[in-house]
C-alpha cells in the first residue's frame, strides 16, 4: 500500500560509490545511510543545529528546504540541492552524496553575516542574565529601575513597559537580584527572576484561509521545535476570501466572531506547541505572522470590507509590531507580534513571505513562484522587476470541498500511481484516511493516463470495457453518480471507501484553472514566453511531496520542460520563521512588499478566455464551462 524508496549512497570519503539502500517513508536520509553502515558525522545529535550531516542529493525529487536547512547551509547551497541529512525526509527513489564540497556559488547573499555559512541569526529578541540591587541607602537618589538600567550597562532603548514595571519591585527582591532582562531591538519586554536566558523563543505563523500552520523555534539556535497546524475555524463562515468578507462586511460583530476564531486558534497552537517542545509559553519573546490581507486584517481587527470592494484597497500596507497583549494573545503576552507588510488588497504577507523564501528578489534569471493556496498568488520576475497576481484557486487543493480531502497529514494520500491497480502513497505510512491537495493533483494525473477519467474531466461511465478488471471495478456508483474508488473501506482507516466523486474533478479544475490562468496571463502581462522562465517553483502547504509532473500532466502549469519546475514547499511559512529568525530578513521583507508590482488580471480582456482553456485537461476539446461552475468564486472583477 505504501511506497518503499531506494537511496543509492555515495561517500566520496571512502570510495565506497553508490551503495543501494531501501527507505522506509518518513525515514530521514541520515537514518538510511547509518542503517546502511556509513559513518554519517551527526555533531548534534541530528537537531538541526550543525553542518555535519550534509549531503547533496543526485538524483530524484528534492524534498523541500526547512528552517534548519535554510540557517546552516543557505539559499545557495539549498538551491544546489543540499540538504541536512537528519531533517529530511526521503520522498523519493534517489543518489546521494555525503559530506559534499561546498556549493561553487558559495554564500554571496549573506557572507560577512552569517554565523556559519548559512542565514543570519539576529532575531532582535536578546537575553542578557544581570546582578542587580535593590536599592539601600536612602542617600542614594535611585529606583528599582534605575538600578536594572545600570547594571545593563544603560544599553536599554526607552523605559520599560508598566505591566513590567508593576511586578518590577517583588522580582529584584525575589531572588536576590538575579534577573533576566529580554529586550526586543534595545526595547524591554520582559524581565524575570533568575536566569532564564538558556530559554529564547518565537512562533512564525501562516494564517491561510484554509489553514493554518505555526512553528516555534528556538532563536538563538535556529532549530525548529515543533511544528503546529490545523484548519481555520473562520471556515465555518465562508470557504473563501470573498464569503468571509460577505460574512463580516459592515458588521463589527460579526468581524470580531471571525477575529475570536483565529485568535482562539493561534492561542490553542502556542499552547499545542509549547507543550510539545516542553518549553513555558513565557518565554516566546517573538511571533511573526503572515497570511493573505484578508486574514491579516481580521487578525488585528481591521474592517476588511473595503478589501472586497472595488479598488480593493487594504487599510494598511506597511509592516507592523505591537505586544502581544495588545492583539491579545493571551497565551503569549510579553512576546512581540510582527506582521510582515502587504502588497496589495489580494497579495498579502504570505506572498511576501513566500518571496523572502525563494529570494527571488535577488535572482539574476527569470523565475516564478506559484503559491498554492484557496487565493492562490503568482509572482514572477527577476532582481530587476517583480511582478505579482492573485489566482483564486478555492480550497479543493488544501483539501477543502472534497469529499475525502484533508490536510497534508498522518493518513492523507499524498501519492498515487496507477498501472492494473492502485497503489497508494500516505503520508507517515498509515491506512489511508482521506486525500491531500498533492495527492489529488497525482490521482487525477494517473486517472488521466490510466484512461479512468477522459481529457473533458468526465469519470468513465459506462465504457469501462477497455479497463483492467481491477480499475473498472473501482468506477463505483454513489448518490453523487460515478465516483472512482482510490482505497477501499476495508484497506482504510475509516469505515468507508475513498473516493474521488465528478464533483470533486470539478473542484480540482476549477482550482488549477485559476492558477494556470495566472500564470499564463501574467507570462502575457511581462511579454515573457515560456523559454525565458528558467525555474516555476511550486509552493504550498503540501508537506513533503508533490509530483512536478503529474502537476504538468493536468495542467496545473502551462507547458514548461519538467525540469524547470521544483516543488519548494510552504514558502510562505518557510518566510515567515526566516523573518522571525532575523530582523534582516524581515527589514528585506519591505523592500520586496515595495518593489513587487500588482497586476489585477481579471480585468484583461483576455482572461475569461484563458481560463477556460486553463479548466480543461490536456487533450480536451475546449468547451466554455457553464456559468454555474464557478459560482462562489471571484475574480478580481468579480470579487
Ligand atoms: S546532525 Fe547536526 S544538522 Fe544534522
Amino acid at each position: 500500500m505504501t511506497n518503499r524508496f531506494t537511496v543509492t549512497i555515495t561517500d566520496k570519503e571512502s570510495a565506497r560509490d553508490g551503495r543501494t539502500a531501501p527507505a522506509a517513508p518518513d525515514e530521514t536520509y541520515l537514518e538510511v545511510a547509518q542503517r546502511a553502515g556509513f559513518q554519517v558525522a551527526a555533531t548534534c545529535g541530528g537537531r538541526g543545529r550543525c553542518r555535519s550531516c550534509r549531503i547533496k542529493i543526485l538524483a530524484g525529487e528534492v524534498p523541500p528546504p526547512g528552517i534548519s536547512d535554510r540557517v546552516q547551509l543557505g539559499h545557495d547551497e539549498v538551491h544546489e540541492r543540499f540538504r541536512l541529512s537528519c531533517q529530511t525526509r526521503v520522498i523519493a527513489d534517489s543518489a546521494i552524496l555525503l559530506a559534499p564540497p561546498r556549493a561553487e556559488t558559495g554564500h554571496k547573499i549573506l557572507a560577512g553575516r552569517a554565523p556559519a555559512a548559512g542565514m543570519a541569526l539576529d532575531s532582535g529578541v536578546e537575553k542578557r542574565h544581570i546582578r542587580a540591587a535593590a536599592p539601600d541607602d536612602e542617600n542614594d537618589q535611585t529606583s528599582d529601575w534605575d538600578e536594572v538600567r545600570a547594571a545593563c550597562g544603560d544599553r536599554l532603548v526607552g523605559a520599560a513597559p508598566t505591566d513590567i514595571l508593576r511586578r518590577l519591585p517583588g522580582m529584584l527582591r525575589e531572588k536576590g537580584g538575579s534577573l533576566t532582562v529580554t529586550t526586543f531591538n534595545g526595547e524591554v519586554i520582559a524581565i524575570e527572576p533568575g536566569d532564564t536566558t538558556a530559554h529564547n523563543y518565537g512562533m512564525a505563523f501562516d494564517i491561510g484561509t484554509t489553514s493554518i500552520v505555526g512553528s516555534l523555534i528556538d532563536l538563538d539556535a535556529g532549530e525548529e521545535l515543533a511544528a503546529v497546524g490545523g484548519l481555520n475555524p473562520q471556515a465555518v463562515h465562508g470557504g473563501d476570501l470573498m464569503s468571509r468578507i460577505a460574512y463580516a462586511q459592515f458588521d463589527a460583530k460579526r468581524l470580531q466572531t471571525l477575529r475570536a476564531k483565529v485568535l482562539g486558534a493561534v492561542n490553542s497552537f502556542v499552547g499545542e506547541a509549547c507543550a510539545a517542545a516542553g518549553i513555558e509559553a513565557a518565554h516566546i519573546h517573538k511571533v511573526v505572522v503572515v497570511g493573505n490581507t484578508v486574514m491579516h486584517h481580521i487578525f488585528l481587527g481591521i474592517d476588511p470590507t473595503h478589501v472586497g470592494l472595488a479598488p480593493y484597497a487594504p487599510a494598511v500596507r506597511d509592516a507592523i509590531e505591537l505586544p502581544a497583549a495588545e492583539v491579545p494573545l493571551k497565551s503569549t503576552p510579553n512576546a512581540r507580534v510582527c506582521l510582515l507588510p502587504l502588497v496589495a488588497g489580494f497579495v498579502g504577507a504570505d506572498t511576501v513571505a513566500a518571496v523572502l523564501a525563494t529570494r527571488l528578489d535577488e535572482s539574476e534569471e527569470i523565475r516564478a513562484l506559484v503559491d498554492i493556496g484557496t487565493n492562490g498568488e503568482v509572482v514572477m520576475g527577476s532582481r530587476r522587476k517583480l511582478m505579482a497576481c492573485s489566482a483564486p484557486a478555492g480550497p479543493a487543493l488544501e483539501g477543502a470541498q472534497i469529499r475525502h480531502g484533508m490536510r497534508g497529514a498522518v493518513g492523507a494520500i499524498e501519492a498515487v500511481s496507477i498501472e492494473d491497480d492502485v497503489t497508494l502513497g500516505v503520508i507517515g505510512g498509515a491506512p489511508p484516511v482521506g486525500i491531500c491537495g498533492s495527492g489529488l493533483i497525482d490521482a487525477i494525473a494517473k486517472m488521466l493516463d490510466a484512461r479512468v477519467l477522459e481529457p473533458s474531466g468526465l469519470l468513465q461511465g459506462e465504457d469501462r470495457g477497455d479497463l483492467p478488471p481491477k480499475l473498472a471495478e473501482r468506477l463505483v456508483r454513489d448518490d453523487a453518480g460515478v465516483a472512482f474508488a482510490l482505497s477501499w473501506a476495508r484497506d482504510a482507516g475509516i469505515d468507508e471507501d475513498i473516493t474521488l466523486s465528478q464533483g470533486d474533478i470539478r473542484q480540482l479544475q476549477l482550482a488549477k484553472g485559476a492558477i494556470c490562468a495566472g500564470v499564463m496571463l501574467l507570462q502575457k502581462v511581462m511579454k515573457l514566453p515560456t523559454e525565458k522562465i528558467a525555474e516555476l517553483m511550486l509552493c504550498g502547504g503540501f508537506g513533503n511531496y508533490i509530483n512536478t509532473t503529474s502537476a504538468l500532466r493536468i495542467r496545473l502549469l502551462p507547458e514548461l520542460p519538467a525540469d524547470r519546475i521544483t516543488y519548494f514547499g510552504n514558502a510562505a511559512a518557510l518566510g515567515a520563521q526566516m523573518a522571525l529568525l532575523s530582523e534582516t530578513e524581515r527589514a528585506r521583507a519591505a523592500d520586496v512588499a515595495r518593489r513587487i508590482e500588482h497586476v489585477s488580471l481579471a480585468t484583461d480582456p483576455e482572461f475569461q478566455a484563458i481560463f477556460v482553456e486553463a479548466v480543461q485537461f490536456p487533450g480536451a476539446n475546449v468547451v466554455p464551462m457553464r456559468r454555474g461552475d464557478r459560482r462562489g468564486r471571484r475574480t478580481r472583477t468579480g470579487r
